[in-house]
This record gives C-alpha cells, sequence and structure tokens, in this order.
C-alpha cells in the first residue's frame, strides 16, 4: 500500500484547493482539523471514510489527488432525552456538538487523506488481524461499579491501542463495548474525577476516540456492536460514528419506541481474500435469557442467523464476529460465594438452534466475541467452531475466576464440550491472529505493552494452546 510520507501542511492543501479549481468545498480551507478520521469496512468489504468534525459543513477528502465531497451523516445536535439504562435521575440528553460526515472510497484508491492525514487502507489480502474488546472505562451506578479512568495501569486501553498499533495490523477487529462511561464520576473518588458521563460526544472522545487514536491511523477498522451500544445505552453515537449503513430515522436509537429497528443491522461480510471473510452479527439487544416466546426480536433475529448462514455460502472459511459469546464460559458466584461456571448465551443458542441443530453453518470455522472479561479460548474437537474471548483490552476484568481446567462431564449449550480450554483472567492486552493458510491462523495473547504472553493455532475449527492458564508477570 503506498503511504504519504508525512502530512500535508494545511497552506499547501489549500493551494491544490486553488490550484484544482474546486468550487463548493467552502468547508475544504478551514483551518480546523477534525476530531476524528478513520476508515470502516463494511458490508461487502466497503471502505468507508468518517470524519468528526466540530465545523458544520464537511470537510474535503483527497482520493488519488481528487477531491471527493463528503457527505453530512449526521448534523451536530442534542439528541432527544430517551429512556436509558440507567435511572432518570442518572441519565442525561446526549450532546453531539460535531458532524459526522462520510463518503464511501472506490476498491482501487491508493490514497485518501483529510486535513493532511492518512486514512488507512486494506491490502488486497488482509492477513494480519488485530482483535480487541470491552475497551470502555466502567462507571455504573446501578453497580457501584468504579474504574480509576485517570490511571492508565487501572484503564490501559491508550497502552493497548497503541502496543497494538505498533504490531501493524492489516485491519483491526473491536468486538464490541466501547462506552462504559454511563453515569457520573461518585464524588470524592479521585480515580475518575473529572470524567465525562453518558452517551454523548465528550464520553464518546474520552472513551474511545482519545485512546484509540494511534490504532484509528494504523489501520481500517471492523466494528461489532457490543450491548453497551443497544439503544437504550450508546445506541445513539453508535449510529452515527460506527454503523456501517446509512442513517435511517428509525435507526437513530433516539425514539424508544423505534428500538425495534434501532437494535438491530443486516449481517454483512468482510471479505478477506483469498477464500476468507468475516461475518459481522450485531446482537447488541441479546441478553443472557432465554426469550419469552412472544419476544418480537426473536423474529428478527432468526432474520439475522438465515441471512449469515447464506453470506457464510459465499467464501470457504468464514470467522464470525458478535459481541456475547455462544460457546464460551463465564464464572459467577452463588450466595455462598462458590464459583459458577456459566455455559454460554442461552439466548443466543436458541436461536440458532431454531435454524440449524449443530447452531452454525459448517463454514464457520471461528467465532469472536467478547462480554467476558477475560481472554479465553475453547476448542470442540471440530463439532463447533472454535471460540476466543477478546473482553480483556481495557474494561475492568472480571474478579471471578475461570478454572485451569473444566470439571468433568463439563458441557455448554446444546451439549458442546470442550476439548482444549485456555484463559488469562487477570491482564488487560490485545489478540492478533496471522494467517498461515486458506482456513489456519497463528494466534498470539499479547499483553499492554504488545509482549506475548500465549499463542495458539487455528486449524480450520480447530484451535490449540500453549498453556492451560496465561499468568503473565
Ligand atoms: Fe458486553
Amino acid at each position: 500500500m503506498p503511504m504519504m510520507k508525512r502530512a500535508w501542511p494545511l497552506a499547501a492543501l489549500s493551494a491544490v484547493i486553488f490550484l484544482l479549481g474546486v468550487s463548493g468545498f467552502a468547508a475544504a480551507q478551514t483551518t480546523q482539523s477534525p476530531l476524528a478520521a478513520y476508515m470502516l469496512l463494511g458490508p461487502n468489504g466497503t471502505r468507508i471514510a468518517r470524519v468528526i468534525t466540530e465545523v458544520k459543513d464537511c470537510p474535503a477528502l483527497f482520493v488519488d489527488g481528487h477531491v471527493v465531497e463528503m457527505q453530512v451523516r449526521s448534523a451536530a445536535g442534542i439528541a432527544a432525552q430517551r429512556q436509558t439504562a440507567s435511572r432518570a435521575e442518572l441519565s442525561k440528553a446526549s450532546a453531539f456538538p460535531a458532524t459526522t460526515c462520510e463518503a464511501a472510497i472506490p476498491s482501487d484508491a491508493r490514497q485518501v487523506s483529510v486535513h493532511g492525514w492518512l486514512l488507512p487502507l486494506p491490502p488486497k489480502t488482509i492477513r494480519k488481524i488485530v482483535v480487541i474488546g470491552d475497551t470502555g472505562c466502567r462507571i455504573k451506578a446501578a453497580d457501584n461499579a468504579v474504574q480509576s479512568c485517570n490511571d492508565a495501569k487501572a484503564y490501559p486501553f491508550a497502552t493497548v491501542a497503541s502496543a497494538a498499533a505498533a504490531w501493524k495490523p492489516d485491519i483491526v477487529l473491536h468486538v464490541g463495548d466501547y462506552l462504559y462511561r454511563e453515569n457520573a464520576c461518585p464524588e470524592g473518588v479521585a480515580g475518575c474525577q473529572g470524567s465525562p458521563w453518558g452517551y454523548g460526544l465528550d464520553a464518546w472522545r474520552a472513551d474511545f476516540f482519545n485512546p484509540a487514536a494511534p490504532l484509528l491511523k494504523a489501520a481500517p477498522w471492523v466494528m461489532v456492536r457490543g450491548n453497551h451500544e443497544s439503544c437504550n445505552r450508546a445506541g445513539q453515537g453508535w449510529r452515527r460514528f460506527f454503523d456501517p449503513y446509512p442513517l435511517t430515522p428509525e435507526r437513530t436509537c433516539d425514539v424508544s419506541e423505534e428500538d425495534l429497528s434501532g437494535n438491530f443491522t443486516d449481517p454483512f461480510a468482510v471479505p478477506l481474500g483469498k477464500g476468507a471473510q468475516i461475518v459481522v452479527w450485531d446482537t447488541s439487544d441479546a441478553g443472557n435469557k432465554p426469550f419469552a416466546q412472544d419476544d418480537p426480536r426473536i423474529g428478527v433475529y432468526l432474520a439475522n442467523v438465515r441471512s449469515i448462514a447464506s453470506l457464510t455460502r459465499a467464501q470457504p472459511h468464514t470467522i464470525l464476529a458478535n459481541h456475547q459469546p455462544v460457546l464460551a464460559i463465564a464464572g459467577s458466584r452463588d450466595k455462598d460465594g462458590n464459583v459458577k461456571l456459566g455455559p454460554g448465551n442461552s439466548s443466543l443458542a436458541e436461536i440458532l438452534a431454531g435454524i440449524d441443530p449443530k447452531l452454525f453453518p459448517s463454514g464457520i470455522d471461528l467465532l469472536l466475541s467478547g462480554h467476558v472479561h477475560v481472554w479465553e479460548q475453547l476448542s470442540f474437537a471440530g463439532l463447533y467452531p472454535s471460540q476466543f474471548v477478546t473482553g480483556f483490552s481495557g474494561t475492568q476484568e472480571d474478579s471471578v475466576p475461570l478454572p485451569e481446567s473444566l470439571p468433568a462431564n463439563f458441557s455448554l449449550m446444546h451439549g458442546a464440550v470442550p476439548d482444549a480450554f485456555s484463559s488469562w483472567i487477570d491482564g488487560f492486552g490485545f489478540m492478533t491472529l496471522e494467517r498461515t493458510g486458506a482456513a489456519d491462523w497463528s494466534v498470539e495473547i499479547h499483553d499492554t505493552q504488545g509482549k506475548v504472553v500465549e499463542r495458539c493455532t487455528v486449524k480450520g475449527r480447530i484451535s490449540k494452546c500453549r498453556t492451560r492458564q496465561v499468568h503473565a508477570g
């Protein structure tokens, strides 16, 4: 991929605009840099440039030396106050004092820039993938949970993002849950004093755009929506910034009566080249408990699963990315303090089983998810895809430990018995996938500094890791 060596000075940009004789791009001549500029990969691998700017009009984008007009995706404004996951007195309307702009980038474009910032493009064949998840700093009144957002050790997402960028990925996959600063930092708690809160742009900047900046520059992103981005939480920002589809009024999450539209997204595929693809599934509104029989979400999720099966047929090797892991283990404690092992996500497993008793189409080899705040890997002797969980990239880690070995006869949803299980329960970091064959990947687990603490291999549906449980120094 050809890269511009350094940012263009603003004077040079203005001169280029003048020489090109471009009219109608008044905003292009502003000297105000955008708050963020990044590249998303959307349905069928479409490249989507997004820019967030405090200027009313969208800036000009330069694509291979030509000026491309960006469209306003959402204008600056204060979104309607809506019912949120928090009590009314702990909620507020979400302010977005910035314009979100977008432009579709041709698949043969070689260089894209805005205000002298180069936007990354993917290579033709994608071989190196950074996988992160659960990256926000938790401030949640209902759980009395407060993470020290101002302490880079207690909340290390910025460090993780820098180290992941240094690995030089072709693309980044985020498996969901970006915004956790839902309520005000309690008085007297030094670790989070001064933090913005709620679901507006200020909270998005603190929890995502600022710490993620080096990784947004490093590569295009495939973004999965987590339950923290459902309509009654950070859905309004999710739709403005990261949803790859057009922003239509019923999908804005502004009105709770339209949540059945706002909480769902058609699954889409991002080709990786040479017979592989990632399929993205928005399961942000699926809880962990089985749905009631008359729950209207059942029909939408069943349609999603049929669509996933259809997408899967386009390539021999599919990675399915969604937020809540169907086939992973989460620890909890009963009232006597004993550790209980949760056997995966029952609501999604029931939906999948409603279409296929084997849960997943045979073309799906690998499941990538987050939600559980640990790293873990499970393999099922090829009967099911391997499941990896990467909910360990910034949000407070789970406090209930997972065992080094699973109890005898332990099974997950629908009797899925893991024959390999590895975990890292007390450390932050990121995972990398490097393609080594048609359906094969070399997997590394990195700590916050990028040091490799675990290595695994994926061969089709089978995965193996070196150690049962990581205990990084
Ligand atoms: Fe989650």
